[in-house]
């Protein structure tokens, strides 16, 4: 008779004990890359982490997200300059193998909540495209259980960008939400999150070929950037919800866009909006501003969040992070995404809950990211892509 032998049972301690391999696999930063034009490396040598610090815990990496960011960063005046070398990335899922001296007491401190060896947690640091990141407890919170390693690290930042634009541009129950992108990592968790939140009505602008994804999103209208004067002429009942005033895609640029014919499709909905999240207005001339078209239609008093803008945009939201004195245009507001253990708790919340499903259109693993990055540069993303991270067998366990 076959006798199966018990699988081994590892403890929390042993879990501590256990050795680390002293090289990993990660993607760094190389200008002098040769391998692709993304400047991006894989490496299978790069030195695993040493111990982590007092309120810090050591985490296997299971899951990575990407982020727009993560191709902007060498760019970057400065923070580009620190990260050359270093592995590229922010979001990460994975599981609690080292703790820091002394954190038990610091638990509370930090807001993270109880967080021990072996816990599953997601949440922002530096790297996280890796198998091993050291993460400051204050940067993470437990993964929701409801969503796989894969999904919660979808959610990190461009969550953090959606919960707190939505919160800093003065979300209530019962408001109109328009959401420029809405089919994007960051505007389709902002759908999401204004339903969940207790919006009455979310209009979402996206193209055509995604106008399905942001109404299964929770979007009760979506108007086709590069199919706007079919939409307008459609939406007929744009006070039910639900609707989807698209025709078949046209074309897929920026210049085929027909400003005019939004602000028309708009003009069509019954109230003002209370709160316009723009998620694709940026410096670059390839992101389109949709801001003079919409705005006319933003409830008097009410503020325009923004991920993203021009020169002028970024010197002012700099400048009132600097100082402290506001210097944005009034009722304007750019977000920049705060790392907060809360609002991880918040959003792990919500996926539990149900009403936060990141979407995730292809998951790749590690030595395959320039392709990744390449994708990302086009800004044809629906939803997001995630790096697996993990090697399976994994030969260090
Ligand atoms: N300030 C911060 O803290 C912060 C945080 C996160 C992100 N960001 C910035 O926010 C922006 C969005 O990030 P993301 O992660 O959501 O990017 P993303 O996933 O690359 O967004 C791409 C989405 O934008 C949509 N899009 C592209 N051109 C459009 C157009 N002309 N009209 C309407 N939609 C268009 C695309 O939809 P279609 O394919 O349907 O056209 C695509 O789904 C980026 O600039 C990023 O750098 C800033």
């Amino acid at each position: 008779m076959l006798t199966i032998p018990p699988l081994p049972t590892y403890t929390h301690k042993d879990m501590a004990a256990a050795a680390l391999p002293k090289q990993q696999h990660v993607v760094v930063y190389d200008k002098s890359s040769t391998t692709d034009g993304h400047g991006i490396r894989f490496r299978t040598d790069y030195p695993v982490p040493t111990t982590p610090g007092r309120k810090q815990v050591l985490v296997r990496v299971h899951a990575a997200g990407l982020n727009p960011v993560d191709f902007k960063m060498p760019s970057v005046p400065v923070l580009g300059w620190m990260r050359r070398g270093k592995p590229i990335g922010y979001d990460f899922s994975g599981e609690v193998i080292r703790m820091g001296r002394g954190l038990a007491q610091q638990e509370e401190a930090t807001g993270s909540g109880s967080i021990g060896l072996g816990d599953a947690v997601y949440g922002r640091c530096n790297g996280s495209v890796a198998e091993y990141v050291v993460v400051d407890v204050s940067s993470l919170a437990r993964k929701p259980g409801r969503l796989s390693h894969e999904q919660a690290a979808a959610l990190p930042t461009a969550g953090l960008s959606g919960l707190q634009a939505l919160r800093e541009g003065g979300m209530q129950k019962g408001a109109r939400v328009l959401v420029i992108g809405a089919s994007g990592g960051c505007g389709h968790l902002g759908v999401q999150m204004a339903k969940a939140m207790g919006a009455a009505r979310v209009v979402g602008i996206c193209s055509a070929a995604n106008a399905k994804l942001a109404r299964d999103c929770g979007a009760d209208r979506v108007i086709a950037y590069d199919d706007p004067l079919n939409s307008s002429s459609s939406s007929s009942s744009s006070n039910s919800n639900n609707d989807v005033d698209v025709g078949v895609g046209g074309g897929d640029s920026v210049e085929e866009s027909n400003n005019s014919a939004i602000a028309e499709a708009l003009a069509e909905e019954s109230e003002p909006f209370d709160l316009i999240y723009d998620t694709v207005a940026s410096a670059d001339a390839c992101d389109h501003s949709y801001e003079a078209e919409v705005r006319p239609m933003l409830r008097n008093g009410c503020t325009y969040v923004m991920l993203n803008g021009g020169a002028s945009d970024w010197r002012r939201r700099l400048t009132r992070a600097a100082i402290g004195y506001n210097a944005e245009r009034k009722h304007t507001h750019l977000v920049i995404a705060a790392t907060r253990a809360e609002d991880l708790k918040k959003m792990a919340t919500m996926a539990d809950e149900g009403t936060l499903n990141p979407i995730i259109q292809q998951v790749i693993d590690t030595e395959n990211v320039s392709e990744a990055f390449a994708f990302l540069k086009s800004r044809r993303v629906k939803g997001k892509l995630v790096v697996r991270t993990v090697r399976c067998p994994r030969s260090d366990v």
